[in-house]
C-alpha cells in the first residue's frame, strides 16, 4: 500500500517491518538498523547477498557520534557542509550496530537524508533506519513511489510516498583511506562541491573484484534490455529504427521514435539530466526495443555520477 501516514510507517518500522521512504536521492527499503530480524527481512526482501552492506539513515547529524567511534574532522567539514543532504560518511562503527548491516565490516556507512518526510518519520523514531535503495538488487533504483510499488509492492506493507525524487541519484560516500579523504562511490554531492570544502580528493575506482569496498559491484543499476554506450547512429542499421532505444544529454536523435528516447536535459542541466536518469531507464526497458544505446555526459559535475551509473547499466 502507498500513502503518506507517517504514523502508520512509524508503527510498522516500530513493529519490526519494512517500509519503503522517500529521500532526495532515491527511495530506501528501510527497517529497524539496530534490530538484526528487520535487517535480515531487508536483504530478503531486496534479495541482496549479505556481503553488501546497508547505509544507517540518522535524524540529525549530531547522532553521529551514538554509532561512530570515532569522527575525524576532516570528515566532520563534509559533514556540516552536506548534511543533512545527498552525503554518506563511512566512520569506524560502534557496538551497537548489528554485524549484519555492515557485513562484518568495523566501518558503518552514515547518512543523513534530506527529505522532509523522512526527516519527521526518523524524528518519531528511537532508533536509525537501514536502507538500501528499493529496487531488487542490480536493477535500477526507483525514484518514484510507483517504481516501488511495481517491484516490491507485494513484499513490504507500506510505501511512504514522498514524490519524486530531487536529486534522483544515490548518495555519495566517502570515508578515509590512507589517511586521505576518498570518494568510494560517486553520487548527489559532486566531487567539485566537496574538493571546495577540503581540498583535492582521491576516487576510488569500482571492481567487481572487491564487494567489501562501497557501491563498487560493478554491473549495477541495470535494465532488462541491454544496454550499451556509444552513438545511437552507429546501431541504426544493424538493429532497426524502431528496435533502439536512445539515453542522450541534451540533443534528440531524428531517426527514431519520440517515445524511445530519453533526453535526460534539453538545456545540458546536470541536476535536471540526474532527476529523469532513473526514470528515463525505466520508461525504456518498459517498452518492447532489442537495445538501449546511452551516451556519455560530460566528465564533470553531476555527469560524472551519471556516467557511473550508465556504465555499471552497460556493464
Ligand atoms: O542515496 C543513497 O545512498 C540510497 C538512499 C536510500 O539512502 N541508498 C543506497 O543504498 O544507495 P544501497 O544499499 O543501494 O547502496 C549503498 C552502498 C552499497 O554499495 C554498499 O556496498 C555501500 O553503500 N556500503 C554500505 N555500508 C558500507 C560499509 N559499512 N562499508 C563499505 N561500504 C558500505
Ligand atoms: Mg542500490
Amino acid at each position: 500500500m502507498i500513502g503518506k501516514d507517517l504514523e502508520r510507517a512509524a508503527a510498522l518500522l516500530r513493529a519490526g517491518k519494512i517500509v519503503a521512504i522517500p529521500t532526495e536521492t532515491v527511495y530506501g527499503l528501510g527497517g529497524n538498523a539496530l534490530d538484526p530480524g528487520a535487517v535480515a527481512e531487508i536483504f530478503a526482501v531486496k534479495q541482496r547477498p549479505s556481503f553488501d552492506p546497508l547505509i544507517v539513515h540518522l535524524g540529525d547529524p549530531a547522532e553521529i557520534s551514538h554509532y561512530a567511534a570515532d569522527f575525524p574532522a576532516s570528515l566532520q567539514d563534509l559533514a556540516a557542509a552536506f548534511m543533512p543532504g545527498p552525503l554518506t560518511i563511512l566512520l569506524p562503527k560502534k557496538n551497537v550496530i548489528p554485524d549484519l548491516v555492515t557485513a562484518g565490516s568495523s566501518r558503518v556507512a552514515l547518512r543523513v537524508p534530506g527529505h522532509p518526510l523522512t526527516s519527521q518519520l526518523l524524528g518519531m523514531l528511537d532508533f536509525p533506519l537501514a536502507a538500501p535503495s528499493a529496487n531488487p538488487f542490480g536493477y535500477i533504483s526507483p525514484t518514484r513511489a510507483a517504481h516501488v510499488a511495481q517491484q516490491l509492492g507485494e513484499r513490504i506493507p507500506y510505501i511512504l510516498d514522498g514524490g519524486p525524487c530531487q536529486v534522483g541519484l544515490e548518495s555519495t560516500i566517502v570515508g578515509l583511506e590512507g589517511g586521505e579523504i576518498t570518494v568510494f562511490r560517486k553520487g548527489g554531492v559532486s566531487i567539485e562541491q566537496i574538493e571546495a570544502v577540503v581540498g583535492a580528493v582521491q576516487v576510488k575506482a569500482h571492481s567487481s573484484s572487491n564487494p567489501q569496498a562501497p557501491g563498487m559491484l560493478k554491473s549495477h543499476y541495470a535494465p532488462r534490455i541491454p544496454l550499451v554506450l556509444g552513438r545511437v547512429e552507429d546501431y541504426l542499421e544493424k538493429y532497426g529504427v524502431d528496435r533502439l532505444g536512445s539515453i542522450t544529454f541534451q540533443h534528440r536523435i531524428d531517426q527514431i521514435p519520440e517515445a524511445h528516447q530519453v533526453c535526460l536535459s534539453p538545456a545540458g542541466d546536470y541536476k535536471e539530466a540526474a532527476q529523469n536518469l532513473f526514470a528515463g531507464m525505466r520508461r525504456l526497458d518498459s517498452l518492447d526495443l532489442d537495445l538501449i544505446v546511452a551516451e556519455l555526459l560530460p566528465e564533470k559535475d553531476l555527469g560524472r555520477a551519471i556516467n557511473d551509473r550508465l556504465r555499471r547499466a552497460a556493464a
